[in-house]
């Protein structure tokens, strides 16, 4: 069991305060989150903070990061209203997102958003009319999704010469060409790949240079890694590689750097509490043991699927022989089984109704968790210590 992703003080904290919650549930502990965008901000001085709200959009987590500073990427106007409805205003957001309807733009435009991301003809047209003068952003493919355990590039981003063509047309239609962004993959476990991504942003930035554009800003998205149940390398090595790369590459005028972590701020802060609900085999000779969760891949855990993300777990039951077991959840789908061929070991005597603890559930959980699927209510979060 990994004993150092939280502090022992926060483990001890958030154990105590789960006792007497209904499970499953997600404990999110705010001191936590904050030592995390602390540790963030001194790996990374050289960038602004703009939190992916998708990672998790709890109120609490927002207002939280919201005093410490920190300016927002969304992916919707839906959030974009939420921030505004926490007193956020568009002007501390940027829209991340480069699929957007004509309508969305116009609703952000009106609210007063000027900074967007986009990566084909068509958006361009659409920000240019429905956006006018507002900055863009053009997001890059990148390689490396061979090495992040939640890959992002192929859906998204376009090669760099029709970054180049896209630009141009920008400042054609009259919009405000301001830089260029890439997202390396989720849980990016090679710092190299910002190495590349890096050099390509340059070679960009040359090449419009040329035509007489001095773009101004370079987006690197999230991808900084959180602890799961393989330890990763710790942020500031990734911040001082990616300040290196940067200074390889822009000397020492770089432009504008921003980041969107999501994954590496808040996964770590939370602990999804869970329910042993049934413990099988599939024959009385079988040594296969199957155990059922109150909690799934529809409940919250879907980044388990492919087995992709594999998170740490703690359970109170000490002592004795552990055995590798098949983790599933309680849904009446096939498909929601958690780990399969990597095997958790658990204590031979475990029982039903006995709790597991999911470490750095705090990202992409209560996010993803179905709103109703065999009837189940999404994953209820609490939040543990003050928002500010
Ligand atoms: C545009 C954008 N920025 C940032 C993020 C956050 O990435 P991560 O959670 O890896 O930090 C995402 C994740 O999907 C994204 O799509």
């Amino acid at each position: 069991m990994s004993q150092d992703l939280l502090s022992s003080a926060a483990w001890q904290r958030i154990h105590q305060f789960s006792a007497d919650k209904p499970t499953p549930c997600l404990i999110f502990d705010l001191p936590t989150l904050r030592e995390k965008y602390a540790e963030l901000e001194r790996a990374f001085p050289f960038a602004d903070i703009y939190y992916a709200v998708k990672a998790n959009p709890d109120e609490a987590v927002i207002r939280c990061l919201a005093s410490l500073g920190a300016n927002f990427d969304i992916a919707s106007i839906f959030e974009l209203q939420k921030l505004q409805t926490l007193g956020i205003p568009a002007e501390r957001m940027s829209y991340g997102n480069t699929i957007k309807k004509a309508s969305d733009i116009a609703f952000a435009y009106e609210q007063g958003l000027r900074l967007f991301a986009s990566d084909c003809e068509s958006d361009i047209r659409k920000l240019a009319k429905f956006a006018p003068g507002s900055k863009v952003y053009i997001r890059v493919l990148t390689e490396g999704s061979e090495t992040a355990d939640w890959p992002l590039s192929r859906k998204f981003g376009c090669q760099r010469d029709m970054a180049v063509e896209l630009i141009l047309l920008a400042r054609e239609l009259g919009l405000e060409p301001y830089g260029i962004s890439f997202h390396v993959g989720s849980q990016q476990r090679d710092i190299s790949s910002w190495d590349a991504a890096i050099g390509k942003v340059r070679f960009i930035f040359d090449q419009l240079a040329d035509a007489g554009i001095q773009l101004q800003m370079m987006n690197m998205g999230g991808g900084m890694p959180a602890h799961y149940k393989q330890r990763q390398q710790d942020i500031d090595a990734y911040g001082s590689a990616i300040r290196r790369f940067l200074e390889e590459d822009f000397g020492d005028t770089p432009p504008r750097v921003i980041i969107e972590p999501g994954r590496s701020l808040v996964a770590e802060a939370g602990v999804l509490v869970s329910e042993v609900v049934q413990i099988s085999t599939k024959s009385q000779d079988s040594l296969d043991r199957w155990v059922y969760l109150d909690v799934g891949l529809f409940g919250g855990l879907i980044e388990a699927i492919g087995e992709a993300i594999q998170y740490p777990l703690r359970w109170d039951r000490e002592g004795g022989e552990d055995e590798e077991v098949i983790i599933a959840g309680p849904t009446c789908d096939s498909m929601d089984i958690l780990y399969e061929d990597h095997r958790y070991r658990l204590p031979l005597n475990l029982q039903e109704g006995d709790r597991l603890y999911w470490l750095s559930t705090g990202a992409y959980t209560t996010s993803y968790s179905s709103v109703e699927f065999n009837g189940i209510p999404p994953l209820r979060s609490y939040m543990l210590g003050t928002e500010e």
